[in-house]
């Protein structure tokens, strides 16, 4: 495959079975992580935190929690994002240090903006700081499906799993966060049947409109 984006999002498709003789290497996760790390969220807040799973009786643990699906049992590794559910003032400060440290930025021109975003999330019920959050798991979730194309590993998105049973096998309440979304990649199995169907859309001409 050539390395161009276009051709790999034709190219993957949500597997259903990965080959698990096949695992992937370490130096691929990191470039995985890395991408993950990378996107774009809201105010730069990163209020989602990434679950890293090979550990395979885990991995029949979550194949328990989506409902028996083979590609959780069968992956190399599961992606679980995670969204935080508070946004404290604490974790605003830290945020805004970091841009000191890294940018070298003189405190006081951050200090109306850092006031401002506190107040922004204090006034946001806990709904509102989910929804928030939520969306931008989403964000990175997308980025990293397709990533995961550009760099020639399988891939399956999935909402298709019980959150409450994922949080718990995980401990997340207790580290104030919440999975949402579920990832589990590694390379496709021969005989998965998936891999051989052609594409469905809708023609670009449904789901596109110009105004010119
Ligand atoms: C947010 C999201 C959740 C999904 N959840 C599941 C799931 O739980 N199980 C599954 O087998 N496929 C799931 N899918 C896969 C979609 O059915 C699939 O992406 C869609 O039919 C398009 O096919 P393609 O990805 O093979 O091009 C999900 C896809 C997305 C984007």
């Amino acid at each position: 495959m050539d390395k161009d984006l276009l051709n790999a999002l034709q190219w993957r498709y949500a597997t259903k079975t990965f080959d698990t003789e096949r695992l992937l290497a370490q130096e691929q996760i990191d470039r995985i992580v890395e991408a993950f790390n990378l996107t774009a969220t809201s105010y730069g807040l990163q209020p989602v935190k990434l679950f890293v799973v090979s550990d395979k009786a885990l991995q029949e643990e979550l194949t328990k929690a989506s409902w028996g699906q083979k590609q959780v049992q069968t992956a190399s590794h599961i992606l679980v994002f995670c969204i935080k559910t508070q946004i404290t003032p604490e974790y605003i400060h830290d945020y805004f240090e970091r841009e000191i440290e890294i940018r070298n930025t003189d405190p006081n021109i951050l200090e109306p903006y850092r006031r401002n975003m506190i107040e922004v999330f204090s006034n946001y019920n806990a709904d509102e700081v989910i929804n928030w959050a939520t969306n931008q798991a989403y964000l990175t979730f997308g980025n990293v499906l397709s990533f995961c194309a550009y760099e020639g590993v399988d891939a399956c998105p999935m909402e298709g799993f019980n959150p409450e049973d994922v949080d718990r096998i995980l401990g997340l309440e207790e580290q104030n966060l919440k999975s949402v979304l579920l990832l589990p990649i590694g390379y496709r199995s021969k005989d998965d049947f998936f891999s051989s169907l052609k594409k469905v859309r809708k023609p670009i001409e449904k789901s596109v409109k110009y105004i010119r």
